[in-house]
């Protein structure tokens, strides 16, 4: 369904993605993972159309995306939750979940805007609330539900996990699940890699710019090197907590660590070493 092949993209001369690969099939939920400036919201980017590639080519069934503006691959059924959710704070909730049917034409059906609340019912009790006086949460949800208005086929979801308590982290995911069942084909982006490689039947991994691997999501669950890089190794207990490695540096100077309950839920303090 969506086929990428040695894709390219530069930022003002500097190349953040050096030629990536990555298929995803009709009806499935794949997710990508790699730490902060891997290349994962450009990867996104570059199939909405909203960053034009150096080279390579993305194709949607078939059909060029990467020459076309992000408006028009929008019509061809491919939204996208963007990072840091973008919604309209001075919007209500229900006028951003209307905004996201902007490509269609005439008015929008009800059934559509029905179909999200039924995702997320917290939406519906905030229908005529300003989007800015949301909760981080609740602005996730706006942000999944307005990218599901223009009724995708494709859903491409940017680290929806960013900044949210486990508990929302959860229900959110499981909301996701649900869509994928629905028939929408996902790609989300984590650095929660555990919580998405649960959810998700295959992953990539990106490495500053790289696919460094791709894999079932139960083998990547069990790959020492995704292990040790991404989904954090035990260091030692302390007082019932547990000290994981967030994630190994490739060169810089210190790894970066995290303390959390020992049943991983609550996260009590993360710095560097
Ligand atoms: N608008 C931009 N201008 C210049 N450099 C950028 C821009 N967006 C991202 N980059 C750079 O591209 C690389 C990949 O970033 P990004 O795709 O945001 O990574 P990720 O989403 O995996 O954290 C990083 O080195 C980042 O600094
Ligand atoms: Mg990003």
């Amino acid at each position: 369904m969506l086929e990428i092949t040695d894709l390219r993209v530069a930022y003002g001369g500097v190349e953040a993605l050096h030629g990536i690969s990555l298929r995803v099939e009709q009806g499935e939920l794949v997710t990508i993972l790699g730490a902060n400036g891997a290349g994962k919201t450009t990867t996104l980017m570059a199939v909405s159309g909203l960053v034009k590639p150096r080279s390579g080519e993305i194709r949607f069934n078939g059909e060029r995306l990467d020459q076309l503006k992000s408006h028009e691959v929008v019509a061809r059924g491919v939204t996208q939750a963007p990072e840091g959710r973008r919604i309209f704070g001075p919007m209500t909730v229900e006028e951003n979940l209307r905004l996201g049917a902007f490509t269609r034409r005439g008015p929008v059906p009800s059934r559509l805007v029905r179909r999200v609340f039924e995702l997320f019912p917290r939406l519906e009790e905030r229908r005529g609330q300003m989007a800015g006086t949301l909760s981080g949460g609740e602005q996730q949800m706006l942000a999944i539900g307005r990218a599901l208005m223009a009724e995708p086929k494709l859903l491409l979801l940017d680290e929806p996990s960013l900044g949210l308590a486990p508990l929302l982290v959860k229900s959110i995911f499981e909301t996701v699940k649900n869509i994928n069942s629905s028939g929408v084909t996902v790609v989300l982006v984590e650095q929660n890699a555990r919580a998405a490689l649960k959810l998700a039947g295959r992953g990539y991994v990106l490495d500053v710019g790289r696919l460094v691997l791709e894999d079932l999501s139960v083998n990547l669950l069990n790959n020492p090197q995704v292990k040790d890089a991404y989904l954090g190794s035990a260091w030692e207990t302390v007082d019932g907590a547990w000290l994981g490695l967030r994630s190994r540096p490739r060169s810089g100077p210190d790894p970066s660590y995290a303390l959390r309950c020992r049943d991983h839920s609550t996260l009590l303090v993360c710095g560097h070493i």
